[in-house]
């Protein structure tokens, strides 16, 4: 490719914007993240999630997380939960992020979502080269808010998902 390093090149792969929901005892947590489909039947998604963050922590203690799939109007809490760190501070609180009980799992629910999805970890990835773990997860449960767009993250910037392009 003509000039790009290929670390840009890897920027234009446009990518689902979620925020990993996760709790283990009175300890909880939220971070952005991308999720990418695996299959139908069994409905499987797959995360990748660094083995510093707090998030990761908790989700090797409780083997689940909800995959809330952000609408285009949550882009500053996007950028928020994206860029602290839950050791640091309890970011539920301090951005106000609402939440609500699941129904198969004991990870919060995050509410005004474009879509939200209820996962079990089936099994994991961890002792790759980098700092990530990635985690294979079975759909436990599901929620859909079709009236709303979501996000997507695009060479370091958010778009929101606008027209449908015919066939
Ligand atoms: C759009 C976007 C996508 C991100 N995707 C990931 C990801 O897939 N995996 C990851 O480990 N970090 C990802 N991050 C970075 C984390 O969200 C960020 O470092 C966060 O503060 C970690 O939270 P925690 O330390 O509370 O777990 C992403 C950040 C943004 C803004």
């Amino acid at each position: 490719m003509s000039g790009v390093s290929l670390v840009q090149a890897t920027r234009q792969l446009p990518c689902s914007v979620v925020i990993i929901t996760t709790q283990y005892g009175d300890e909880s947590d939220a971070m952005t993240a991308s999720a990418m489909f695996v299959s139908e039947n069994p409905p499987f998604l797959v995360v990748s999630i660094s083995k510093t963050f707090k998030t990761y922590q908790l989700i090797e203690k409780s083997h689940e997380f909800v995959i809330n799939v952000l609408a285009g109007d949550k882009v500053n809490l996007a950028n928020q939960l994206g860029s602290i760190h839950g050791r640091d501070i309890d970011k539920l609180t301090k951005f106000n992020v609402v939440t609500e009980k699941a129904t198969k799992i004991n990870s919060p629910v995050m509410c005004g979502c474009f879509a939200n999805f209820e996962c079990k970890v089936k099994t994991s990835l961890a002792d790759i080269e980098g700092e990530h773990s990635i985690y294979l997860a079975e759909v436990v449960a599901h929620k859909i808010n079709p009236g709303l767009a979501p996000l997507v993250w695009l060479n370091n910037r958010f778009y929101r998902v606008g027209n449908e392009c015919k066939v």
